[in-house]
């Protein structure tokens, strides 16, 4: 029985299908394949992919109900779903908001749809964010914390895909495990991200920008860890009785300073940062701390990778890729 995942040609999907796909599963693949970053290094993910004889790659729009429906005409089999493909990032979205409705609403629409007309369709997990979380100030972010007041439209269409999933589960009886990703990096990570921002910059000779002058905290997750939490979830039905609906934080637990982060950069690449501290950027959150406890009793999931172990790891797979 194939999983699908959508959003297979990006970071974290990429790790997943790879991840099933090591262990021997058939994944059927999605992703439209758009230029929202360097497309070659989408290609390079699925170049590696398509190596697998049980992986199947289609290179449609998840909101094109037509596309999908056909999609899945072709695999009736489908039992679970990972849906990852979105339009990431705060800052853009402040820029073209119509990708996040697209993508985000219209997606999270289309494959809950498809959820529903499977027949075999046991388990539908999609990909949530730490930004819904909004500038609330108590810490660590729990799921039982409230989060009405998004301060992006990117964290806005994520608290949206929540409420969605909630009504197709109550309405249709579907499973549906949302999952809050905290900061993921690691290699074959976003280009838009700070990880990659700071490495590529340091190594190019061009500063860094950092914003609300260094005074910034994340939850950094390392990718190997969110896949581990993506597969536990989505291979158990959301337990208990009543609506078959549940919402996780994934994070590393641990709130690290920015700067912090950035000096990790500094030691794995052997070299120092020019920095320009700039004021904090609309929609952007200070700090970020991940509340895992009912991740941990649920599945007893446990983050292994710190910033000292996971930031090298992504150095070397960079200089490696870019032959830098
Ligand atoms: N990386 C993080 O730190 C992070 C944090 C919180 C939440 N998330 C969420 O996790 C998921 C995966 O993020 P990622 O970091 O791998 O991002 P990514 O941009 O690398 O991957 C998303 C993929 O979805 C595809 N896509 C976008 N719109 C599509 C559409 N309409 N139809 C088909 N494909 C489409 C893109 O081409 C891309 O390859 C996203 O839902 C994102 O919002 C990521």
């Amino acid at each position: 029985m194939p999983y699908l995942v959508t959003g297979a040609a990006g970071f974290i999907g990429f790790h997943t299908c790879k991840s099933l796909l090591d262990r021997g599963d058939r994944v059927v693949g999605v992703d439209v394949v758009n230029d929202y970053y360097d497309p070659s290094l989408k290609e390079a993910r699925l170049r590696l992919l398509s190596e697998y004889p049980n992986f199947t790659f289609y290179r449609s729009d998840i909101a094109d109900r037509v596309e999908v429906e056909k999609m899945a005409a072709h695999h009736p089999d489908i039992t679970r779903i990972v849906h990852l493909a979105a339009q990431p990032g705060v800052r853009y979205s402040l820029q073209n908001p119509y990708a996040y409705t697209h993508s985000n609403i219209t997606g999270q629409i289309v494959m809950l749809e498809m959820a529903r007309n499977l027949k075999l369709c046991e388990h539908f997990v999609y990909a949530s964010s730490s930004s819904v979380y909004g500038s609330n100030t108590k810490l660590p972010f729990s799921v039982e914390d409230r989060v009405d007041h998004p301060i992006s439209l990117y964290a806005a269409t994520k608290k949206s895909c929540e409420l969605m999933a909630h009504c197709y589960s109550h309405l249709f009886q579907i499973p549906t495990t949302g999952l809050r990703f905290f900061t993921v990096y690691g290699p074959w990570g976003r280009p838009d991200m700070s990880a990659f921002l700071f490495v590529k910059a340091i190594l190019d000779g061009k500063p860094i920008k950092v914003f609300n002058n260094g005074d910034m905290r994340r939850d950094f997750t390392y990718v190997a860890d969110i896949v581990k939490g993506i597969i536990a979830v989505v291979d158990r039905h959301p337990s208990g009785s009543g609506v078959p609906y549940q919402i996780y934080n994934i994070g590393n637990h641990r709130s690290e300073s920015l700067m912090r982060f950035i000096g990790v950069i500094e030691e794995s690449l052997g070299m120092k940062a020019n920095i320009i501290f700039e004021p904090i950027q609309p929609g952007d959150v200070k700090e970020t701390f991940a509340d895992i406890d009912l991740l941990r009793k649920d599945f007893g999931f446990e983050p292994s990778t710190s910033i000292e172990e996971g930031v090298p790891k992504f150095v070397h797979w960079y200089r490696e890729f870019y032959g830098k």
